[in-house]
């Protein structure tokens, strides 16, 4: 399918930001955006157009049953002045799974990726050049169909926005505190954790809220069924650091959302840093008393957003453990350094994770 590119008046070109310290998380989006409909069993009409206001039904599916999935990735300005992207494949499978998942269509791997570059490409301008900032890529998919039964949607809505981005967290790369939640959980075994749904995030805000409201940054999620092994913290993938053992929680139980960050954590620890990492069901415990006899040496959250997230202290069951000396350790620091090396061409790319989008 072509793409059609829409023009755009020089009077619709709307100010970038000037300072790229104050940019924050997706709060400014740049002028235009991909969008294509789904009708009649298939996707249709995929243009580049301005970025502006949609009309919606008040009866749209995706306004009442939550049938809306999403993706997060990020377009690079490289210090040589290219435009890259990171592993957007993985993210392109991803969402056709999360599709699958929510009784929704799938879409063209091949339109998809050039959606993704195209727009990238034509909003290039937009890309901040401070290293840390990019141009986060948001991927959308909604049900439009205006009917309030419960069923699949027939229609739908796929658009793609990107803004530029600075650090997730306004603190900067800095250990953060989190709290284990006994009231919430995320996902269950059979339900829709593993995919990348609205559903999931709003899922997730009591829990959040409840760790805040507790004095931590932070919520580490434990299993829906005997609420003992850690799962995800916020909106991330967790890794303890046990006597040199990187561990983390398991695709399998289809709880955990596989994380192209998770994934790439994965691969430098095993294969370049030839680290122990382990998949397993983490019993909560386990961590506690790490805590308590020094075995737990570090531990990290990871995601596109905010890359690695460094976490200095655990609360469980009212009481505050000390995570290693409460700084960023060593392997959540090299992390983040190979990671964005990489991605800002300042480092060898050892497993081609990096997508050439311009010139
Ligand atoms: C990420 O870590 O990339 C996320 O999933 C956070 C995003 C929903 C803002």
């Amino acid at each position: 399918m072509k793409i059609e590119v829409l023009p755009l008046a020089p009077a619709e070109l709307r100010p970038k930001p000037t300072d790229e310290k104050a940019l924050g998380f997706g709060r400014h989006f740049a002028d235009r955006m991909f969008v294509m409909e789904y009708a009649s069993g298939g996707w249709r009409n995929a243009r580049i157009q301005k970025y502006q206001p949609f009309s919606l039904e008040p009866s749209a599916m995706c306004l009442h049953y939550a049938q809306e999935i999403f993706e997060g990735l990020k377009a690079y300005r490289t210090t040589d002045g290219r435009v890259t992207m990171f592993r957007p494949a993985m993210n392109i499978a991803r969402m056709n799974r999360s599709a699958a998942a929510l009784q929704m269509p799938q879409l063209d791997p091949d339109l998809f990726l050039r959606a993704l570059k195209d727009l990238v490409a034509l909003e290039r301008d937009w890309i901040p050049t401070t290293e840390g900032c990019s141009l986060y890529i948001r991927p959308t998919m909604i049900a439009t169909d205006p009917f309030l039964g419960v069923r699949p949607s027939d229609t739908y809505l796929f658009f793609i926005i990107v803004g530029p981005v600075g650090a997730y967290y306004p603190k900067g790369f800095v250990p953060v505190s989190i709290m284990v939640s006994e009231n919430h959980v995320r996902a269950v075994r059979g339900g829709i954790g593993a995919s990348k749904a609205a559903a999931n995030y709003a899922a997730s805000l009591a829990g959040q809220a409840e760790a805040k409201k507790a004095g931590f940054d932070q919520v580490l999620w434990l299993d829906g069924v005997s609420r003992k092994y850690c799962e995800e913290v916020g909106t991330m993938n967790m890794l303890f650091v046990l006597d040199g053992t990187v561990v983390t929680a398991p695709l399998e139980g289809g709880t955990i959302l596989p994380g192209v960050t998770r994934d790439s954590v994965l691969r430098l620890l095993r294969d370049v840093y030839k680290t122990k990492v382990e998949e397993r069901p983490l019993p909560i415990d386990e961590v506690i008393e790490g805590a308590t006899t020094g075995r737990l040496q570090e531990a990290f959250g990871c995601g596109t957003a905010a890359i690695i997230t460094a976490v200095s202290e655990i609360g469980y069951q009212g009481r505050k453990h000390k995570v290693g000396n409460g700084g960023v350790g060593p392997i959540a620091r090299k992390l983040y350094d190979d990671l964005v090396g990489i991605q800002y061409g300042r480092k060898p790319d050892p497993f081609e994770w990096v997508e050439r989008v311009w010139p």
